[in-house]
Parts: structure tokens; sequence; C-alpha cells
């Protein structure tokens, strides 16, 4: 048997980590022969809730559980952490502007930024799922000097998910048919989903499906998938959440052959700013990621991903004062 690995979650009693946490201790993320020891982060009011996932965890008899700490102390939670799934953050409330948004969750990602540099394994591989999502992962990443800015990621699987779904179904073939899927920029309505790569059954998706439904149909439906989930159910996507963070470890943890999608420091790749976290097309060989590079970029895509860069520099600027 191996050595249990530790792996933190943030927002423990919430709606995502009721299908992630489960999921995770019966081995989707690491595997069937991979021991893992939970380490559940909550607000000290959500401590009641987060205590009564724990007794159901304990109810499922996982073989792969080995312990699980429940706790509302960050440097608890992030102890000797090897992995880090930060899900908790703070919903916009009534009357809150993105300013207040983004502010109100800097508080947060910058304690656990910090939480994590005093105590989690060196090699700690964080992503963050928690809304602004890419600038929560910027913020706690700054409150980390003693971690490689590498190790913190934020998630866009699940915009990519969504698209491979979008064009396997509208091309009428299968997810697994699609290759070099990506989603560009901010995990927000300003993402783009760019279909200019990606190839379906081997031939270019572009030979397949119409201009006018990728530019006005796809990507609109992409972007704006997140609001009509919230529309059908009265509630945001949750288990297709903690599926796609699951995808997005695994596939960093163990490797895949497929481009994906990941939210990760932009060093200057595709002329971004560089420091920004940005979601690129990556291949993940060997426990690390890399961006795919030279692939062409047209007018069209450019605009697009500029916008979202753009979006994403005004979230940076707004929590300057916060970076350290
Ligand atoms: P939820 O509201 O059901 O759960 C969030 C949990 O986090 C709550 O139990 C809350 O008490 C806890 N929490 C808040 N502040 C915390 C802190 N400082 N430390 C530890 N725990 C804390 O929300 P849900 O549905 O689970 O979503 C979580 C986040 O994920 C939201 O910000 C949501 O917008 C985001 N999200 C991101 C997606 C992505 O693709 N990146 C997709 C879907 C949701």
């Amino acid at each position: 048997m191996k050595d249990p690995v530790r792996i933190a979650i943030t927002g423990g009693a919430g709606q995502i980590s009721y299908s992630l946490i489960f999921r995770i201790a019966a081995g989707d993320m690491l595997g069937p022969d991979q021991p893992v020891i939970l380490q559940l982060l909550e607000i000290p009011q959500a401590m009641d809730a987060l205590n009564g996932v724990v007794m159901e965890v304990n109810d499922c008899a996982f073989p792969l559980v080995q312990d699980i700490v429940a706790t509302d102390d960050p440097n608890v939670a992030f102890k000797d952490a090897d992995f880090a799934l930060l899900v908790g953050a703070r919903p916009r409330g009534p009357g809150m502007e993105r300013k207040d948004l983004l502010e109100a969750n800097a508080a947060i990602f910058s304690v656990q930024g910090k939480a994590l540099n005093d105590n989690a394994s060196r090699n700690v591989r964080v992503l963050v799922v928690g809304n602004p999502a890419n600038t929560n992962a910027l913020i706690a990443s700054c409150n980390a000097p003693d971690l490689n800015p590498r190790q913190f990621t934020a998630m866009t699987r699940l915009d990519h998910n969504r698209a491979l779904t979008q064009l396997a179904q509208k091309t009428g073939k299968r997810v697994t048919d699609v290759d070099s899927m990506i989603i560009w920029g901010n995990h927000s309505a300003t993402q783009y989903p760019d279909l200019a790569h990606t190839k379906v059954a081997g031939k270019p998706a572009f030979d397949l499906v119409e201009r006018d439904w990728y530019e006005n149909d796809f990507i609109p439906t992409v972007q704006q998938r997140g609001a009509a989930i919230i529309k059908a159910r009265g509630a945001s996507s949750a288990a297709s959440a903690a599926s796609s963070a699951i995808d997005h470890m695994r596939d960093w943890a163990l490797g895949t052959d497929q481009v994906v999608s990941m939210a990760i420091p932009s060093d200057g790749s595709y002329g971004i700013a560089e420091g920004i976290i940005y979601s690129y097309p990556v291949r993940c060989q060997n426990g690390d990621y890399e961006i795919v590079q030279g692939l062409e970029i047209d007018e069209f895509s450019r605009a697009k991903m500029k916008a979202t860069e753009d979006e994403l520099r005004e979230e940076r600027a707004a929590v300057e004062h916060l970076l350290g």
C-alpha cells in the first residue's frame, strides 16, 4: 500500500464539496490504490454542518480514507497538504459590487495563501475553485512567497468540459472524439472557448460546424452556462464543478495525452500580461504542466483573448494593495 497523501479542501460543508469529498474518498482523483487523509476547512458557523459531512464520509467506510481532519483553522487544514482544493469563497451578497466581492475574497485568500506558505508540503498543488477563481489564486500565490507561483492554479476545466460536450453533441460525435479544446482567460463570461485548433475525429472542427453557430451559439452558450444552470436548477453547478476539479487535479498529478485547459500564472506566452492567472491550453506530464506553444492566433481570437485578459488585469488592479 502506498503512503497516504494529504488533501485539503476548503468550504467542506458547501454544495460542491458534498460531491467532491466523496468522489476523492472513492479514489476518483488519484486512483484506487492511493490512500488519502482528508483535511477539511470551514468557517466556525459551518462547523456543525461540516461534522455532519464527516459523519457521512465515515459511514461510507471508504477503504482509501485513512483519516479525516475537520477544522476552522487554515494552519491545521493545510498542514503538510500535498493537494489543496480551495472551494470555499464568499458569495456575492445583496448590494455588493464586483469590487466588494473581490475584496471580501481577497481577505480570505490572502490568509489561506499565508497558511499554505507556512504549513503545506513544499510540493503542494493548489487548485482554486471559489470565485473569482483566477484572481483568488493570484492573491493566494502572492501571499505564499516560499512556494513557486506555478503551484497555484484556478479552474477552467468545467468550462473546457462544457465546451467538449457542446461540440460533441453538435457534430454527433463523442467527447472522446474531440481533441485540443481550448478555454482562454478568465473563468467568467469573458472567457474565450476557441475551436480554431480543435479537431473532431481527426477533422478540423471548422470543417464540421458553421461559423455562425460557433460565434453566436457555441461561444455564448459556454460563457453563460453557469447562469443557465442556476436558472434551471435554482442553484449553481455543484456536481459538475466537483467532477471538473477532480479532472484538473488528476491530470496535473498523473498526466494525460489530451490538451486540457488550466488557469495558470501567465509567463507572457501569446502576449498575455505576465503574472495574471490566465487559462491556457496545457499538456500535463510527469506531475507538471506546459503551455501548448506555437498556435496561430487570428484576429478574431486575438480580440477575444485580449478582452478576457483586460478583465483579469482590471481584477488584479482592484486588489493590487493586497498582493503583498
Ligand atoms: P457554497 O456556498 O455551497 O459553499 C461554500 C462553502 O465555503 C460554505 O460552506 C462556506 O461556509 C465555506 N466558506 C466560506 N468562506 C470560507 C473560508 N474562509 N474558509 C473555509 N470555508 C469557507 O458554494 P459552492 O456551490 O460549493 O461553490 C463554492 C465556490 O465555487 C463559489 O465561489 C462558486 O462561485 C465557485 N464555483 C466555481 C466554479 C468554477 O468553474 N471555477 C464552478 C462552480 C462554482
